[in-house]
């Protein structure tokens, strides 16, 4: 062959080689190195693509188009945020599908990541298992508190994996959950999505992120993100970093007054448990602590959980969480990016005003307020989880797990975890001589009393398909306490049910005994924080008209300790069933004896609220029931 024809064939050579380099992208290859797939992606990105990652909104201000033209990295549910009234599985997939082709079509084709609030249980979804609120699964089943915790960590990890399931069904693979507070003061209106007061109690209770995103591997290098997409898990999110259960006066959002020994003594320890369980992402506190607030606190992000905890996966702000920086909020919105940016948050809830936050920080980056490896930490992050949780090689969902939500197997694991969650904390000698409880099945007439009684909303409390929750039945699939004590009773007793009977009505029914069902309505956040803490009406009226008449069993349905000392005399017997959830049977299945009661407070009852805070080795402690108390009796 003559030499012109060498070259030419060399040439076609060169260019195919070329061209074929130019086809292969080595960060879209699995079989590459982790790192080596982040840097080759980095090195492709614009400034936009990155920013783009950065940005989280809110499904109700996006669409395919939006995705496709910001680059946007991630898309939120916001509480009770949804497709539609009651939408199915495919509903939902369909949702998150469309946004992920919007971001597949862009220039790299970077998946985006739909996260939501999956609390207890895939609780924004119609027919999703609602299981008990973190207050109650604290509870589940400890031993001789003051010697050996033993506390089952292995039922929140099953409730994790059931939860990630349900997530799943729905095309969904992001959680933020679980919150890890340890929530100090009952006035704070979260406390109910803490699993303690003890961090102790809550430490142990971090296996619930090994339910959610599986096993992390034994030779993990610590602090990276692990999720076993294969096994149907999700990413998910230690929440609020750091205090927040500390405030003041329990005044939610507001400023967690403590010494550094006493922040990393008993708000920091389940962030070590939750890094080396692999934890995808931190969700940062609106609170401040000290009067720094959190979204701007460079210390406590950059230097104490990425640097000395070696937190490598990313920490996303809270909702809106950048504007509270000022007061009041969004007083100085590109004040507000600078700060968090530069204090070490990686993505941003934004999660309306995206083209603010965006245009935002591209001028911060053009004034060099905020440096190029600050955003290249952030997008490498972003990228370090969603690469490890295998979303560029399954970036869009199916149908194929939609049995799973509401499936019995999660309901029975759900209302095990009432059972475990039950707390006896009076049950007194009635006058055949036998205690109050376990009650009868078998009598003439029973009467079932309370506001809370035939209530599924009541019984699941806030973040249950809408952000506050729904007083009511209707708003999802379910038992009541009602009606499970209807199942359980033998079929010739009779039950009647009165919401808010009047005494001449008890005293004249000719009941055997009465179960007395009351507590708190439902709420979420702020609009939950209390400083009387009282039963919600007329739940103390219900107690007076019917224990003060006949033998009575009162169940608090609370997201916390409240205001019982005045009413205790008059009851035979107390039960706390905190949030319980959908699976109402967990309640009778006890009360009735089939199961006893094992369950230990994991918050300090107080007598008086001028008590609080009050907790659990205080130096002045006096509570109405202690922490660690509670009855045990035998199933009959
Ligand atoms: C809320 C909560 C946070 C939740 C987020 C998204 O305000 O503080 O726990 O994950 O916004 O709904």
């Amino acid at each position: 062959m003559g030499t012109g024809r060498w070259l030419g064939f060399l040439l076609i050579l060169a260019l195919s080689a070329s061209f074929a380099e130019s086809k292969y992208l080595k960060y879209k290859d699995s079989k590459q190195p982790l790192g080596a797939r982040i840097k080759d992606l980095m090195k492709r990105m614009t400034l936009a693509e990155k920013i783009g990652q950065m940005t989280q909104i809110e499904r109700a201000v996006a669409s395919a188009d939006v995705v496709k033209q910001y680059y946007i990295g991630s898309i939120l549910s916001g509480g009770g945020s949804t497709p539609g009234l009651r939408s199915t599985a495919s509903d939902w997939v369909n949702m998150v599908n469309n946004y992920q082709h919007g971001a597949l079509s862009t220039r790299l084709g970077i998946p985006m990541i739909y996260g939501i609030d999956a609390v207890h249980g895939h609780n924004t979804v119609y027919n999703a298992t609602i299981f008990p609120h973190n207050v109650g699964l604290g509870v589940t089943r400890q031993d001789a508190l003051i010697i050996i915790i033993d506390l089952d960590p292995e039922l929140v990890k099953k409730i994790g994996a059931a939860t990630a399931l349900e997530v799943r069904a729905t095309g969904i693979p992001y959680v933020f959950a679980p919150c890890i507070a340890v929530c100090r003061d009952p006035r704070w209106g979260r406390c109910y999505e803490s699993y303690s007061e003890d961090h102790s109690i809550v430490q142990l209770m971090t296996e619930i992120i090994t339910g959610l995103q599986g096993e992390i591997p034994k030779n993990s290098k610590k602090g990276v993100p692990f999720v076993d997409w294969k096994k149907n898990k999700v990413a998910a999110c230690a929440k609020h970093y750091v205090g927040d259960g500390g405030t003041n006066k329990g005044v939610n959002e507001d400023n967690t007054i403590i010494n550094k020994q006493g922040l990393f003594g008993i708000h920091m320890p389940a962030y070590l448990n939750s890094i080396v369980k692999g934890v995808s992402t931190v969700m940062i506190s609106y609170s401040s602590w000290n009067g720094v607030k959190m979204h701007a606190n460079h210390e406590l992000i950059t230097n104490v959980l990425k640097g000395k905890l070696r937190f490598r996966g990313f920490v996303i702000s809270d909702y809106e969480g950048i504007d509270r920086i000022t007061s009041p909020p969004h007083a100085n919105y590109s004040y507000s990016i600078e700060q968090s940016i530069n204090a070490g948050l990686d993505m941003i809830m934004v999660p309306d005003n995206y083209n603010e936050f965006i245009g935002g920080l591209t001028n911060l980056i053009a004034k060099k307020a905020i440096s190029m490896s600050r955003i290249d930490d952030a997008v490498k992050r972003i990228l370090r989880v969603k690469f490890t949780m295998g979303l560029f090689e399954n970036p869009l969902a199916d149908t194929s797990l939609s049995s799973k939500i509401g499936c019995q197997e999660h309901r029975d694991l759900a209302r095990r975890a009432v059972r475990e969650s039950l707390v006896l904390l009076k049950n007194e000698k009635i006058g055949s001589g036998r205690r109050m409880l376990p009650l009868p099945k078998k009598a003439d007439k029973i009467l079932v009393v309370g506001t809370h009684a035939d209530n599924l909303g009541n019984q699941c409390g806030g973040w249950t398909i809408e952000w506050q929750g729904v007083t009511g039945n209707g708003l999802t699939s379910g038992t009541t306490i009602l009606s499970a004590v209807k199942s359980a009773v033998d079929s010739k007793t009779q039950v009647v049910f009165a919401e808010n009977p009047d005494e001449n009505f008890v005293k004249n029914g000719g009941f055997s005994y009465a179960l007395v069902v009351v507590g708190e309505q439902p709420y979420a956040e702020t609009k939950g924080d209390s400083q009387d803490l009282t039963l919600s009406e007329p739940g103390p009226a219900i107690i007076k008209n019917t224990c003060g008449v006949i033998d009575c069993v009162v169940v608090l349905v609370t997201g916390r300790p409240v205001v019982i000392q005045p009413y205790l005399s008059s009851m035979k017997a107390l039960v706390a069933a905190w949030l319980p959830g959908t699976e109402g049977q967990g309640v009778s299945d006890v009360i009735f004896g089939d199961y006893g009661f094992t369950g230990k407070l994991a918050r300090t009852w107080f007598k008086t609220t001028d008590q609080l805070p009050m907790n659990v080795g205080d130096l002045h402690y006096d509570p109405l029931f202690p922490f660690g108390y509670g009855i045990e009796t035998k199933a009959i």
